[in-house]
């Protein structure tokens, strides 16, 4: 059996896109030890398995059933997210899920209810709180440092072909680009502004050949009333260079993809605060956060709620959209 203080034997399942920056991000935190990999896909599986120098294992279950293997990464389709959790719950593993945690708000209060009662841990992969910038950020709106925050934007667009893909069928993804790009979003600004109170959605003129909506805006207010707005598309950009921007009373904070600022009002200069996005960085202190948390070293930055939470304002968006007014996230 495992002692806590082991490296922690971690399977992957589903070697797709996204797994191969895992992959990576595996391989430079020593606290973590790749055991194997799983893919539906044979060919994927084998590539992962030959690059990482471990078995390739054909079966959810097997892994599963192995002992020494203390957690499981899923990178598959959000549609297969709740069974393989509750599965893997059920056999004592800890769990890292990729976003969106869960395609309705049911399934993640069940794997909520599951975990607590195994005592295992669930977490949700949101690679932004793992971004120094985002973290920074973080930081200025809770010092005060541009006083008070009134107004909050997260913009995730960029032109992506979504035609034939599992992300634009709503049975395997929930939705579009608003569960999409949109579960990383609602997470950013759950964790640098505060919980979303309401919100009010609506999706974009449809451009590319797909039955779910590829431009959607949400407007939010937060329980603290900050109001705000979030845009996802996979049909344009925005052209902008931040994909946070934080508006405060005595200065504006924005978080870019190539350099972060701090703007003050008061002496009317900007500053450099962060060198942007690095996701392979993410990706590391993300792995070794799970590790942590795993060995009891710390508790994790994003618990259970945080992941129920960004499953129930997607929901709401949705039923925003539909209804089209304003919905409360909550009651
Ligand atoms: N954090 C991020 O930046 C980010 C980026 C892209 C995708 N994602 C998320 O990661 C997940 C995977 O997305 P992707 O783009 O890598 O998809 P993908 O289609 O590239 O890869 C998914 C893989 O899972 C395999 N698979 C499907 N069902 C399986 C099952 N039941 N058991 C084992 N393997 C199975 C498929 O064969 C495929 O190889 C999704 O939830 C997606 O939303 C996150």
């Amino acid at each position: 059996m495992n002692a806590s203080s082991d490296p922690v034997s971690l399977a992957l399942i589903g070697c797709g896109g996204i797994a191969q920056t895992h992959l990576e991000a595996i391989g430079r935190v020593p606290q973590v030890r790749l055991a194997a990999v799983c893919d539906t896909r044979a060919d994927l599986a084998a590539a992962a398995a030959g690059k990482y120098g471990v078995p390739a294992v054909s079966s959810v279950d097997a892994i599963l059933k192995d002992k020494e293997i203390r957690a499981i990464l899923v990178c598959v389709p959000p549609a297969h997210h709740f069974d393989l959790m509750k599965k893997a719950v059920a056999a004592g593993k800890s769990v890292l899920c990729e976003k969106p945690f869960t395609l309705s708000v049911k399934e993640a209060e069940t794997i909520r209810a599951l975990s607590a009662a195994a005592g295992t841990l669930v977490m949700m992969a949101s690679k932004f709180r793992f971004v120094q910038d985002v973290i920074e950020a973080r930081k200025f709106i809770q010092s005060g440092t541009i006083g008070d925050l009134i107004l909050s934007e997260v913009i995730f667009c960029s032109v992506v072909n979504m035609e034939g893909r599992w992300n634009s069928d709503a049975r395997v993804a929930g939705g579009g680009v608003l569960i999409d790009n949109g579960s990383h979003a609602v997470d950013v600004i759950r964790y640098v502004v505060g919980p979303i109170r309401s919100v009010y959605a609506q999706a974009g003129k449809r451009t590319q050949n797909v039955r779910v909506e590829d431009t959607a805006r949400l407007h939010f207010e937060t329980d603290g009333g900050v109001i705000g707005m979030v845009d996802l598309s996979w049909s344009l950009y925005k052209h902008t260079p931040n994909y946070v921007n934080l508006f405060g009373t005595k200065g504006t904070v924005e978080v870019g993809w190539a350099q972060s600022l701090i703007w003050d009002a008061g002496e009317k200069t900007s500053r450099v605060f962060g060198n942007g996005y690095k996701k392979l960085d993410a990706f590391v202190n993300q792995i070794r956060h799970f590790a942590d948390c795993i060995q009891k070293k710390t508790d994790p930055i994003l618990g259970i709620e945080d992941a129920v939470e960004s499953v129930r304002v997607i929901e709401t968006a949705y039923r925003s959209i539909s209804e089209k007014k304003w919905l409360k996230v909550r009651g």
